[in-house]
Parts: C-alpha cells; sequence; structure tokens
C-alpha cells in the first residue's frame, strides 16, 4: 500500500461537533492519535475497543509478512515453501535473528554456538526427576524454560548485545535437550546426553545401542517440520513473550510464558487435539456425524480455522508433502484416511466456506508426528522446539524498538461505583444476584 502526507482519516465527534485529522501510516491510525478527541477537559480522551486484538497492530515488524487472505507466509521476506524446501531449521533461525540467510562461515559459527550449549546442568535433570511420572512434557517445559533463568541469572543483562545473543543461542541449543528430558522422564527411561550431532532424534530413542541412527529422510522431516512454525508474526504465544519481555525480566521467564501460551489447545496444542479427535472419530464412515456436530457447535474441529489465514494455511500444503514423504518410509498412518475425508467433507460444507475455515498446520502435522514415534503429548513440544527462534528474534525486535514500552492496555470499567465495606454481618447475596457466566465462554484465539 502506498500512502501520502495526504492521508489522513477526519473524524467527527457528533458528540461535540469537533472534527479531527488522524495521519493513517503503514495501513493504521495511531490510537494515541485518539486521545485527543475529548468532551471534556479532564476527559482521558477516547480510546479504541479491541477484545482478542482483532483490528490492533501492537508492534511494527520486519521478521514475518503473512497475507491471510492469499495463503501467503514469508520469514524475512523468503516464502516458506522455498525456506522448507531448501534451507536448514538452524539457517531458518539464524534468518529470523539477523535478517539475512546466513553465509557458510556465518552458519558454520551459529551451528557450533548452538552445538556447544544444548548440554543441561545435571541439576536441570534432578529438577525433571521431581515431576510426577505421568506429568504433561508440556508442563514439565514450562518449568524447565523458566528454571534456565536461575541457572543463568546474568541473562538479566540483555542490554549487552553480545550476552543476549548468547543467551539466545542457549535456549534455541537447550529447547530440543528439555524437550527429550522431558520425554524420557515421562517413560521412566534413563535421560540421553546431546552428542553434537542428529541429535535430538538420538536423545528421544536410544536405548541399548551406542547411538541411535536416524533414518536421514524421516530426520529431515523433522526439521522441516520445525522451520514451518519457527515464527508467525503476533500470535498468541509470540504476544505473551513480547509482552512478558517487556516487564525488562531475563528471556528464559519470557519463554516460559510464551511456551505456557503455547499449550493451550487453541493455539499449538491443537495439534494433540486434532489426533485425539481423529482417535475419537475412527473411522471415514463417522466423519459426517462428526461434522453435524462440529456444526451443532458441540465443539470445534480442532486444526481447523485461523485468525489470520482466510485461505488454505501455506505451511499446511508443505506439511502435506512431508506426509507424503514420511509414509513412504513408516508406511501409512491408518488415521490418514480419516484425515482426509474430515478435509473434503469440511471444504465442501457451507458452513466452513461461509466462515472461511481451512485446515490450519496442526491438522496434518499429529499425523506425522504419529508415524515418526512420538505421543501425543510431545506435538506441542515438537511445536514449541520450532517456535522458539521466533520468539526469541521477535523479542530482541522489541527490545530495541524505541517505540515499545510495557505492554499495559487500558480497560473500560463496567464494575461498581464506589461504595461502603459491608461487615460480614451486613452481607447475604441471593444466590440470583451473583454474576451469571457468560453465554460463551470459551470462544476465540
Ligand atoms: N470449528 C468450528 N467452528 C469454528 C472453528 C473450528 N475449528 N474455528 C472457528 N470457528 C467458527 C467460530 O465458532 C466462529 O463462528 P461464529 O462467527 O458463528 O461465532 C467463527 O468460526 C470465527 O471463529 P473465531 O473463534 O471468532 O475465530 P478466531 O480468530 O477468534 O479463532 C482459532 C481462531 C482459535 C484458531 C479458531 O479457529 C479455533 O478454535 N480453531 C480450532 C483450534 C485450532 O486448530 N487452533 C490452532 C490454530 S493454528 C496455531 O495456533 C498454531
Amino acid at each position: 500500500m502506498t500512502e501520502g502526507s495526504g492521508d489522513t482519516l477526519t473524524v467527527i465527534d457528533n458528540r461535540t461537533g469537533r472534527t479531527y485529522q488522524l495521519p493513517i501510516s503503514h495501513g493504521a491510525i495511531r490510537a494515541a492519535d485518539l486521545r485527543q478527541i475529548t468532551v471534556a477537559d479532564d476527559d482521558f480522551g477516547l480510546m479504541s475497543y479491541d477484545p482478542a486484538f482483532m483490528a490492533t497492530a501492537s508492534c511494527r515488524s520486519a521478521i514475518t509478512f503473512i497475507d491471510g487472505d492469499r495463503g501467503i507466509l514469508r520469514y524475512r521476506g523468503y516464502p516458506i515453501e522455498q525456506l522448507a524446501e531448501r534451507s536448514t531449521f538452524l539457517e531458518v533461525a539464524y534468518l529470523l535473528m539477523n535478517g539475512e540467510l546466513p553465509t557458510k562461515q556465518q552458519l558454520d559459527k551459529f551451528a557450533y554456538l548452538v552445538v556447544h550449549h544444548t548440554f543441561v546442568h545435571e541439576n536441570v535433570k534432578k529438577f525433571i526427576d521431581g515431576f510426577h511420572h505421568d506429568a504433561h512434557p508440556m508442563g514439565i517445559l514450562v518449568g524447565a524454560v523458566g528454571a534456565l533463568s536461575t541457572f543463568y541469572p546474568e541473562a538479566k543483562e540483555f542490554t549487552d548485545p553480545v550476552n543476549r545473543r548468547l543467551q539466545m543461542a542457549r535456549l534455541i541449543a537447550k529447547m530440543p535437550t528439555l524437550a527429550a528430558l522431558a520425554y524420557r522422564h515421562s517413560r521412566g527411561l534413563p535421560y540421553v546426553y546431546p552428542d553434537n550431532a542428529g541429535n535430538f532424534l538420538n536423545m528421544m530413542w536410544k536405548m541399548s545401542e551406542p547411538r541411535y541412527e536416524p533414518d536421514p529422510t524421516l530426520e529431515h522431516a523433522l526439521d522441516v517440520l520445525f522451520i514451518l512454525p519457527a515464527d508467525h508474526e503476533q500470535n498468541c504465544s509470540t504476544n505473551a513473550m513480547r509482552s512478558v519481555g517487556s516487564s525488562h525480566v531475563d528471556p528464559y521467564s519470557a519463554a516460559a510464558a510464551a511456551v505456557a501460551a503455547l499449550y493451550g489447545p487453541l493455539h499449538g496444542g491443537a495439534n494433540e487435539q486434532v489426533l485425539r479427535m481423529l482417535r475419537e472419530i475412527g473411522s471415514v464412515e463417522q466423519v459426517p456425524a462428526y461434522v453435524a456436530r462440529v456444526k451443532d457447535g458441540e465443539f470445534r474441529l480442532m486444526g481447523f480455522g485461523h485468525r489470520v489465514y482466510k485461505n488454505y494455511d501455506p505451511r499446511a500444503r508443505v506439511v502435506r508433502q512431508v506426509a507424503e514423504t514420511v509414509f513412504k518410509i513408516t508406511g501409512l498412518n491408518r488415521l490418514l484416511q480419516v484425515a482426509v475425508e474430515l478435509e473434503r467433507i469440511a471444504l465442501a460444507d457451507d458452513y466452513f466456506v461461509a466462515k472461511k475455515l481451512y485446515p490450519n498446520v496442526d491438522f496434518y502435522t499429529g499425523l506425522i508426528y504419529e508415524a515418526l514415534g512420538f505421543p501425543v503429548e510431545m506435538f506441542p513440544v515438537l511445536f514449541a522446539i520450532g517456535r522458539t527462534p521466533g520468539w526469541l528474534a521477535q523479542w530482541e525486535e522489541s527490545l530495541l524498538d524505541p517505540e515499545q514500552r510495557i505492554a499495559r492496555p487500558r480497560q473500560i470499567y463496567l464494575g461498581q461505583p464506589e461504595r461502603g465495606y459491608l461487615s460480614l454481618e451486613e452481607r447475604g447475596h441471593a444466590e440470583s444476584e451473583l454474576a451469571e457466566p457468560p453465554d460463551k465462554p470459551f470462544g476465540g484465539d
């Protein structure tokens, strides 16, 4: 969009008859410009009300571009399809953080740094030992990532760019280790130390053999599945990372908040729920009845719909290709037919067409993860490994943005006006006086 100096919005306040000109830049007005619109001298000024950020940009960013209507996703200008086909996860992590793909020398240096920070302190193992045997690995990850801040107290000094970059590489390096520790703990298996090559799958699957040798095709498929979610602009968990980071807490604490946000079934936890849903449906014949229940509003179709994509999620397209490659080696996942039928019916159904609900990245990833041998609880953990470079790049961008301050939204207060305190004896609310729960409490992003 091109905008000149004449790009303004004229607002007439019908309460006062006054007219205001608000500049438009990059398709947005500044909400703070609304504050000049007042009705009295002591008026705070007009605010915009936007629960769940439906039409509010919280930052200016140069990292990821999404055109949700056209199904386009680019990191630093590069289409996701090209990165998925030609890059490695580490190259993409470098790209997200630095704005350019690395040269050979830069990549070697970055890989060396990451590889040499994969070990975690022995006390992290003890800490993970304290979790119950059936603890969800995502819960363990939230705790373990947050706990890293106690092992690296110098991470608070993030205004020093060298120190900041060290912590960023450290977290990227340790996420797979923490993920594997969480898995091994849940299975009661001995922990496997990083060995700095083909690392993650060895830490996951090694048993009595000296080293687990992954199938290179499957290893590559997993690398692609880490690239696809590596960043996605201001999604729920990235917003959490930026928002918590805006208090100038260390990056591990902010990342723990991001992992927690990702855990939710409407966000990164959806891949786990998709597989549970496909298992519940069980067979192709049961798909129409299940879709009918979704349309009746009983529950949502997991892995469908997106706040930004109103077209096919470009990542879902790549995931389908990865699935083909993986299934050639592992054999077909028996739930694939159910998924394909679900997608076919949903894409032809008026309910989904009218609401522009398409499969998102989570719809097929679960089937591949399962074919690769991961239990469903690990699916959001795998997503978290992939998203970590994006969280960190966005965190750093936000810290370096002179316009950013502590994230602190306004509210519209609808509660009681001032009133006098009631002693215990004076209180006596009838049940009916207490607030009713809202009609639709569980919608949204
Ligand atoms: N199944 C059925 N109906 C749906 C679905 C779905 N998966 N998603 C949205 N809708 C309906 C809503 O009921 C709503 O209908 P209404 O207008 O009649 O009330 C309409 O479509 C718009 O939905 P919203 O909830 O307003 O859309 P929003 O942008 O807030 O939510 C979200 C996006 C959370 C992703 C939603 O589509 C959803 O719950 N999907 C299922 C969970 C999922 O797959 N999440 C992963 C997203 S990708 C990621 O985070 C990595």
